[in-house]
């Protein structure tokens, strides 16, 4: 078991992880883990070898010849596939719904647990994802598990995306995110559920900053104390 400290933070799509992990990090000083950007990255280089994504052997054969650089970025992880940078595509929502099905795959997660954890480095590691908590470090110093309600995180994935110059369709949106949900809380191997030990939040009524300083006060001492 590694001491360097871990604070996790679990939930749906849209509930505001990403930001939350981002600013917790900069305050503590931590390194990040988007490992959304892990499985995203897999799907874009199993779509680029044209695997079929709902064969675990297809995609795993396509993964054989996969190498990926996750670089930290103030705006959160710029991610390179060999030697292209593939951040622009990675937001997209058909990459989102393309990792979340070979998310389902035991052998690509299996696979994809070493790298994850090898970002828990000193000082400490923000991790946010959907078992960060439950699978990937369940030795954290504190698990988060942050909800919002769906309308809540389709508004906000449609505000993130229409930043980004993509416009979106709420409904659709909706849609996609019921989708997803369903698909990650349903699936057999590492499905998105709180940690037992997990500081359950709703956001959907909280700003980030809000958020920020509840899983601050809830820091243990020895993490505190660095
Ligand atoms: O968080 P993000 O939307 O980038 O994740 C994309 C997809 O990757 C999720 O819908 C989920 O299926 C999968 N994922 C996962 N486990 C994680 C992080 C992401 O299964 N720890």
């Amino acid at each position: 078991m590694s001491s360097i400290p871990v604070i996790t933070i679990d939930g749906p799509s849209g509930a505001g992880k990403g930001t939350v992990a981002r600013q917790l990090a900069s305050e503590l000083g931590y390194h990040l883990l988007d490992s959304g950007a892990v499985y995203r990255a897999a799907a874009l280089h199993a779509l680029h070898c044209n695997a079929d994504l709902d064969d675990e052997r297809s995609v795993m054969n396509a993964l054989a010849s996969m190498h990926a650089r996750f670089e930290p970025h103030p705006d959160g992880v710029q991610v390179w596939l060999g030697d292209k940078n593939v951040t622009p595509d990675l937001r997209l929502e058909t990459t989102g719904n393309a990792a979340s099905k070979v998310a389902l795959m035991r052998r690509v997660r299996e696979s994809v647990l070493d790298e994850q954890r090898s970002f828990r480095q000193a000082p400490g590691l923000v991790a946010d994802g959907r078992d960060m908590g439950t699978i990937v470090f369940p030795d954290a110093q504190l698990k988060v598990f942050l909800s919002a309600s769906r309308e809540v995180r389709a508004k906000r994935r449609a505000k993130q995306l229409k930043d980004k110059g993509i416009e979106v369709i709420i409904s659709d949106l909706l849609q996609e995110i019921g989708a997803r949900d369903e698909r990650d809380s349903s699936r057999e191997h590492s499905p998105l559920v709180a940690a037992h030990d997990a500081l359950i939040i709703d956001s959907s009524e909280l700003s980030i900053g809000a958020v920020v300083e509840q899983i601050l006060s809830a820091l243990p001492r020895e993490v505190t104390a660095g």
